[in-house]
């Protein structure tokens, strides 16, 4: 074990357990039972016996003798900070020698080996035992929980997760505390058990404490109609559809009210691995990533130290329930991930996870077994994700280059506040402002040039803007999602207007907001609408399905808060590069069109 392995251990050594959490477990969960056949566990797995009893089929009749694969090497994509070109496999991709082959055999040929038949049975609820090590091993290493008795629990992918512990944690009646823009599918989640969104501001830096605990400390059960809620929903990291991401202060400051005001945080966190840092500076971690004196171990470290964030090392109580998934690092339709709660919530969701999905598919975890953990193993996966989050980063860098010049924009000076935590200074991505374009592109000339841009040095053209602001947008430093927020009170329709709270002024707003995205549908560019992933969207029930274009949807988001400001979620992950920065030359002309 080396020093750094052995300093975790002690520490994880003096961590005391969870304290009791029951409290918040709601009638439906305290009402599973055990599975009876888990009493029979002991004997079902021993080979001597001669089983009458089970009521599996039999697996000669499975029709499959092999499951097989051609994979990727986990190094084949470059690191943040490190040309594509100059990855270690990419002269090994030109020749074609960048992939290997696994294969999983029905009957082990070698002791201990993966077998087929096993992932086509029945299996246990809290999926392969490998797999289940490999994540404990992870989560020790990457989010390690501040406490000692945590679990780590398989499960079909966030969505199935969250599924599970909403019918954990809530009661018909209840609300759970989200952000005012979040991820509609878990909106949805409750809504049909009767649990509602009750939402809290998150802003460029992510949620906001204050404003948490404001709605809190003055929670009343009369007028609002429900009991204050004790879960918070949040996504923390590159969060889905702002693409604002939590700093280590407030997220200390959440979890503090957690404590404070007895709630459970429910952490959902698919883009932990894609966190790039600012837009425009030197990629953090670059500099180890390309000091060729490191090896490839000190740079896993590094990358770990450097992104390695979560509510669970805050949670000294066992009052986070964290989410996981393959689903941005391998593929979403393997619908795969875990939880790490305390043990109690872990028993209560296996419990669930017995009686609805029984087991992620025992094919996809052989996969990902065969692959990740016996193939990569844990220093080839930490690698992969290195590469991942170099790929993601550089197609954030596509888009917000081509925004940047699609506009005037006003560039602000970049901010570090140093982490009262960890001592170390934190880059804070700053709010770019755009302006109707009236001067020349701005050509880009490498980092260094935008560099200087970014730290306010120039940025040329807004001293010919004729000042009307028109978009403005924080380049986001994880995840997927690039929000960007339309000033319509600069449109000549709404120009000057002070009715803002008007119905009418809300209905012309909102308006205006379709017409842009028809007109950019027109340009054959399909941007998401706000109100799509507004917290408070489902009060008054979800929009018709034509409701893109019709001016019978809700609101446009967050809009309904402040109509003057419409959003577009603009997704950088799926375009290649030439196609990206011509959807997003025409994105701009479209929407400075629109203002001029
Ligand atoms: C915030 C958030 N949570 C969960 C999911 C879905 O995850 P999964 O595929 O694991 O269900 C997404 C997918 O877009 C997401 O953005």
């Amino acid at each position: 074990m080396d020093t750094h392995s052995a300093a975790l251990e002690s520490h994880a050594a003096s961590l005391e357990n969870a304290v009791d959490m029951s409290h918040h477990l709601s009638t439906l969960a305290k009402e599973r039972r055990s599975s009876p056949l888990k009493s029979f566990a002991k004997y079902m797995f021993d080979p001597t016996v001669r089983s009458l009893a089970g009521g599996l089929p039999n697996e000669a009749y499975f029709p499959f003798e092999t499951l097989s694969a051609t994979t990727m090497h986990p190094d084949i994509y470059a690191p943040m900070g490190i040309e594509p070109g100059k990855a270690k496999s990419w002269l090994a991709s030109l020749l074609g020698k960048s992939l290997d082959f696994i294969e999983v055999p029905k009957y082990a040929k070698k002791q201990g080996g993966l077998q087929l038949k096993n992932g086509l049975q029945y299996g246990a609820a809290s999926g392969f035992q490998i797999l289940s090590d490999f994540l404990t091993e992870w989560t020790k290493l990457a989010v390690p929980p501040a406490y000692a008795n945590w679990e780590v629990l398989l499960c079909d992918g966030s969505t199935d997760a969250f599924h599970k512990v909403v019918e954990l944690l809530c009661e018909k009646g209840d609300g759970i505390l989200v952000e005012s823009s979040t991820y509609p599918s878990a909106l949805e989640t409750g809504w049909p058990m009767g649990v509602r969104p009750v939402t809290t501001p998150i802003d460029d830096y992510g949620l906001v404490p204050e404003a948490l605990e404001a709605l809190l400390k003055g929670w009343c059960d009369e007028e609002r109609k429900m009991r204050r809620p004790r879960v918070l929903y949040t996504v923390p990291i590159g969060q889905n559809p702002t693409g604002s991401t939590i700093n280590d202060e407030r997220r200390a400051a959440v979890y503090a009210l957690a404590v404070k005001y007895d709630f459970i945080i429910v952490e959902d966190d698919p883009y932990w691995a894609l966190n790039f840092g600012p837009y425009g500076i030197s990629p953090p971690g670059s500099e180890i990533e390309k000091d060729k004196s490191k090896s490839e171990e000190e740079k896993n470290k590094a990358f770990l130290g450097l992104i390695g964030k979560s509510y669970l090392k805050n949670d000294t109580q066992g009052r986070v329930i964290r989410i996981d998934t393959f689903s941005k690092t391998i593929a979403p339709g393997c619908r795969l991930g875990w939880t790490t709660s305390n043990p109690q919530f872990a028993e209560r969701l296996l419990r669930a996870s017995e009686t609805s999905t029984q087991q992620p598919s025992g094919p996809v975890q052989l996969l990902v077994a065969e692959l990740v953990v016996l193939n990569w193993g844990m220093g080839g996966w930490i690698r992969w994700l290195r590469g991942l989050r170099g790929e993601y980063g550089r197609r954030r860098n596509w888009m917000i280059d081509e925004l940047v010049k699609g506009f005037d924009i006003k560039v602000p000076k970049l901010q570090a506040i140093t982490s009262a935590s960890t001592g170390e200074d934190q880059m804070m991505p700053v709010r770019l402002e755009a302006f109707v374009k009236q001067a020349p592109s701005i050509t880009s000339t490498g980092d260094n040039a935008w560099n200087e841009k970014m730290a306010g040095l120039s940025i040329g053209s807004t001293k010919t803007s004729k000042g009307i602001k028109i978009l403005s947008f924080i380049p986001p430093s994880a995840g997927m999602f690039c929000w960007v927020a339309i000033h319509l009170e600069n449109h000549g329709s709404l120009r000057g207007r002070s009715d803002f709270s008007s119905v009418s002024y809300q209905e012309e707003s909102k308006e205006l907001m379709q017409k842009i995205w028809v007109s950019l549908a027109d340009k054959k560019v399909l941007v998401a609408p706000g109100w799509m992933f507004s917290g408070d969207g489902l009060r008054t029930g979800a929009p018709d399905d034509d409701s893109l274009t019709s001016s019978s949807s809700k609101s446009n988001g967050d809009e309904n808060v402040d109509p003057r400001v419409g959003h577009f979620r603009l997704a950088f992950a799926t375009l290649e590069e030439t196609p990206m920065r011509q959807t997003m030359i025409d994105f701009c002309k479209v929407v400075n069109k629109f203002f001029e």
